[in-house]
């Protein structure tokens, strides 16, 4: 594992475009609960009462009590190591795009500022009538509306059997077609498209480092899989990479 880590740390260090991938775990250790771990959402929840467009006609209600409770959540969890070594990363590469799973906002709150989210955030809203997105506070309105028109307000959230924003998903897989190296870390890789992004990056010729807690369905098609917790594994890579503060 040491050699591991030294190989990515130098890998990275020669790189000059690099492309990260997030999902779950990366926000694990601050709390947020993943999908599919032993306590996963997806083990206490069915995403067909919850997150599908049906559900939201069925019971928007209950939809949006859900989102609130998972926002109350994220509210009081902070960032970890692994958000803050991304973060760094952004002003340490020329080019630096991170895409993220993640609907928790966590890696703006450690100081990424370019941020690519793929499956919408849980502090932004959109007007069923008009498709406008704003930042969300619903208070203690169990059914909250657009301000401008009146029309029920929906999570900015991408629900199963929904489409991804073509502008965003084309950004993400521009990102990993051009990039010298790419990093994917805390996903299962299960979710598509996302999980597409690294077997682009690596046709396309960049070496893929993969951090997990256990091994994914990428781990045998990357070139160095390192697992462990992605809060200690990506401070170790950090702190061998030549000049970082
Ligand atoms: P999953 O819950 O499917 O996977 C989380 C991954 O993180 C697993 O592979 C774990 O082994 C790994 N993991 C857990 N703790 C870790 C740690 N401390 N360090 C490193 N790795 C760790 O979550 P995602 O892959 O993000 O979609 O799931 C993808 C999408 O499925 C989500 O964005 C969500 C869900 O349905 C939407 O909400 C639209």
């Amino acid at each position: 594992m040491p050699d591991r880590i030294k190989r990515a740390a130098d890998m990275l260090s020669n790189a000059r475009k690099v492309t990260v991938l997030t999902g779950a775990g990366i926000s694990a250790e601050s709390n947020v609960p993943t999908f599919r771990g032993k306590d996963g959402l997806w083990k206490n929840f069915r995403p067909e009462d919850l997150a599908t467009p049906e559900a939201f006609k069925r019971d928007p209600k209950l939809v949006w009590e859900w989102y609130k409770w998972r926002r109350g959540i994220v509210t009081k969890c902070r960032t970890n190591p692994a958000h803050e070594v991304i973060a760094k990363m952004e002003s340490r590469f020329s080019s630096f795009t991170l895409v993220t799973q993640n609907v928790d906002g966590l890696h703006r709150r450690a100081g990424n500022k370019n941020v690519l989210e793929l499956h919408g955030n849980l502090f932004k809203a959109r007007c069923t009538k008009e498709g406008t997105i704003m930042d969300l506070d619903q208070g203690d309105d169990p059914l909250p509306k657009c301000p401008d028109c009146g029309a029920l307000l929906r999570p900015h959230i991408v629900w199963f059997g929904e489409s991804l924003d073509p502008e965003i998903l084309q950004k993400a897989f521009a990102a990993s077609v051009s990039c010298d190296i790419f990093l994917v870390a805390g996903t299962s890789a299960i979710v598509q498209p996302a999980a597409t992004l690294p077997l682009y990056a690596r046709q396309s010729g960049a070496p893929v480092i993969e951090v997990n807690l256990e091994r994914t369905a990428l781990s045998s098609m990357v070139n160095i899989s390192l697992t462990g917790k992605a809060g200690e594994i990506l401070p170790r890579i950090w702190e061998q990479m030549g000049d970082c503060e």
